[in-house]
C-alpha cells in the first residue's frame, strides 16, 4: 500500500496507518516479503467440524470417550499430532502419570519467530468417561488445531513464536498442564508472552465470555467480538476451573475464550445472545449426550475465528 501517493490514501489507507500506529509496529519490522501487518485468515468451519467428526468416531472406537488413560485419549492425541507433522510444526509428546494411568500432552512449535517471545494457544484434548467430550473439549481442540494449519497455509512468520499445545488429564485437575508448566524452566517460563486457553467455545446455548485475566489479551478478543457486533461477557465461572490456571499461577499472562458449561442462561443472556433462558449453556457437560450434535455451528465459527485473530494480532 503506497501512502505518499496523493489521490490514493483511502478511507482505508487511513485505518491501516491508525492501527499500524496504535500496534506500535513499523514497516521494517516485518519480515522480508510480509505485509507490515499480517491479517488473521477466516478459519472454515467446515473444517473444524471435520476434525470432531473424527475425534466422535474416535471415541466410538473406543468405549465411546477419549478420557485419560485410555485408548481414546492416546488415538486423539495420535490424530491432532499427525495433521500437524504434515503441516510442517514440530511436534513434542510429554508423558506423565496420573491416578495409575498414563497421559501425554503435545506441544507443536512453528518454526521460527523470536523465540523469547513465545505466543502459546492451548486446549485440553482429554474428555471425561462419560462420553466423546465434542464441546468439552474437542471444540477447542479443533478450533485451536485448525488454527495452527492455516499458520502453516499461510506461511505466516511472525516476530513472536508460535506454540500450541493439547492438554492430557484436565479433566483429573489440570494435570497435563500443571506437569507442563513445572517443568519449564525459569527462563523458559519467563520467554511465554501469553498463553490463551481455549475450553467448552461451541456450546449448544451458547454465551460468549471472555477471560479477564491479562488486559491486553482481553483487549484482542474483546476487539475481534466488536467488529462482529457481538457482545461479550467476562467469564466468572471458570476463575481456575481449565488450564490457563497452573500458567497464571506461574506469572504467565493468560486468556482465553468460553462459551459455557453447567450454569443456566439468564433473561438478559438470552436477550443478547439468542438461545434458550432457564437452560444451561451446554446441556449435556459431562454426559454422554456432548456429541457432534452438541454444537453451535455459529459459536464454533466466531470462536474459531477468534483463535486465529488473537493468535495473529499477538503475535506481530
Ligand atoms: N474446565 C471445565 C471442564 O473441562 C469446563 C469449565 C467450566 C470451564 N467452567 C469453565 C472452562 C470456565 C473455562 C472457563 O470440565
Ligand atoms: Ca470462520
Ligand atoms: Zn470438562
Amino acid at each position: 500500500m503506497k501512502l505518499s501517493v496523493p489521490g490514493r490514501v483511502t478511507a482505508t489507507a487511513v485505518v491501516a496507518t491508525v492501527s499500524l500506529l496504535a500496534g506500535g509496529s513499523i514497516a521494517g519490522a516485518a519480515p522480508a516479503g510480509q505485509p507490515a501487518v499480517a491479517a488473521a485468515p477466516d478459519i472454515p468451519v467446515a473444517n473444524v467440524k471435520a476434525h470432531l467428526t473424527q475425534l466422535q468416531s474416535i471415541a466410538t472406537a473406543n468405549g465411546g470417550n477419549r478420557a485419560h488413560g485410555r485408548a481414546g485419549y492416546k488415538a486423539s492425541l495420535d490424530y491432532v499430532k499427525a495433521k500437524l507433522d504434515a503441516a510442517g510444526f514440530t511436534t513434542t509428546v510429554q508423558q506423565f502419570t496420573s491416578s495409575g494411568r498414563t497421559g501425554y500432552n503435545l506441544i507443536a512449535d512453528w518454526p521460527g519467530g523470536d523465540t523469547n517471545q513465545v505466543v502459546m494457544s492451548g486446549s485440553h484434548l482429554d474428555s471425561v468417561t462419560a462420553g466423546a467430550g465434542i464441546n468439552d473439549n474437542g471444540s477447542g481442540s479443533a478450533a485451536v488445531l485448525e488454527t495452527a494449519l492455516a499458520v502453516s497455509r499461510a506461511g505466516y512468520q511472525p516476530t513472536k513464536h508460535l506454540r500450541f499445545a493439547w492438554w492430557g488429564a484436565e479433566e483429573l485437575g489440570m494435570v497435563g498442564s500443571r506437569f507442563y508448566v513445572n517443568g519449564l524452566s525459569t527462563a523458559n517460563r519467563s520467554r511465554i508472552s501469553g498463553y490463551l486457553n481455549f475450553d467448552m467455545i461451541g456450546s449448544p446455548n451458547p454465551g460468549y465470555f471472555v477471560y479477564d485475566d491479562d488486559p491486553a489479551i482481553e483487549k484482542t478478543f474483546k476487539a475481534y467480538y466488536a467488529g462482529l457486533g457481538v457482545p461479550t461477557e467476562i467469564e466468572t465461572e471458570g476463575d481456575g476451573r481449565s488450564d490457563h490456571a497452573p500458567f497464571k499461577n506461574a506469572g504467565v499472562p493468560v486468556g482465553g475464550l468460553f462459551s459455557g458449561a453447567d450454569y443456566v442462561k439468564t433473561a438478559a443472556q438470552a436477550a443478547k445472545w439468542g438461545g434458550t433462558s432457564g437452560l444451561a449453556f451446554d446441556r449435556c457437560y459431562h454426559s454422554s449426550c456432548d456429541t457432534t450434535a452438541n454444537i453451535n455451528d455459529t459459536a464454533l465459527d466466531r470462536n474459531s475465528d477468534a483463535v486465529a485473530y488473537a493468535v495473529w494480532e499477538l503475535s506481530q
